[in-house]
C-alpha cells in the first residue's frame, strides 16, 4: 500500500478554514488578540497565504488585530437599545475612558466595542463588560461599573 498517496487524499479532505480557526482562537485565547507575527508563522507552517489567514481573522468579531485591553466593554447599539438612550451611554463611556468606541486605553485594561443587538433587548440600553451583563443603564451608572474593573 502506497501510505504517501493515502497521506495525499486525507490532506485533501483536511478543513483548511475549520483548523485556521481554531488556531487563531487558541491564539487568541493565549495572548488576548492576534499579531502580526502569529499569522506570518501560521502562514509559513501550513502553508496557507497569509491573505486567507487575515480574511478569516477578520471575519470573526471573536478576534482582534490589535492589542486588546484586560476587559472588553460592548455597549448595544442595536435599535431597541438606541431608542432607550444609548448613543449617551456610549458617550459617557468614551468620555470616561477617554477613547473611541474601536479603542483601548492606553494603560490597556478597557476596549471599547459597539455591538447591534445583545439579545436581550428588553433590558436596554445594555452594556455589557467581559461576560457581566449591565441592563436598564443610565449614564450615572457608568463610572461605578467601570470603576470594578479597574
Ligand atoms: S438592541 Fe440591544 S440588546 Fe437588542
Amino acid at each position: 500500500m502506497d501510505v504517501e498517496k493515502i497521506d495525499e487524499i486525507i490532506d485533501g479532505y483536511v478543513d483548511e478554514e475549520g483548523v485556521l480557526i481554531q488556531i487563531l482562537l487558541d491564539i487568541q485565547r493565549e495572548l488576548n488578540w492576534v499579531p502580526k507575527e502569529a499569522i506570518m508563522e501560521m502562514s509559513r507552517r501550513l502553508q496557507i497565504p497569509i491573505s486567507q489567514i487575515y480574511r478569516v481573522a477578520s471575519f470573526y468579531t471573536a478576534m482582534s488585530l490589535t492589542p486588546m485591553g484586560r476587559h472588553l466593554v460592548q455597549v448595544c447599539l442595536g435599535t431597541a437599545c438606541h431608542v432607550r438612550g444609548a448613543p449617551k451611554i456610549l458617550n459617557k463611556v468614551e468620555n470616561t475612558l477617554k477613547i473611541k468606541a474601536g479603542e483601548t486605553t492606553e494603560d490597556m485594561i478597557f476596549t471599547l466595542r459597539t455591538v447591534n443587538c445583545l439579545g436581550c433587548c428588553a433590558m436596554g440600553p445594555v452594556m455589557v463588560v467581559d461576560e457581566d451583563y449591565h441592563g436598564k443603564m443610565k449614564t450615572s451608572d457608568v463610572n461605578g461599573i467601570l470603576e470594578r474593573y479597574e
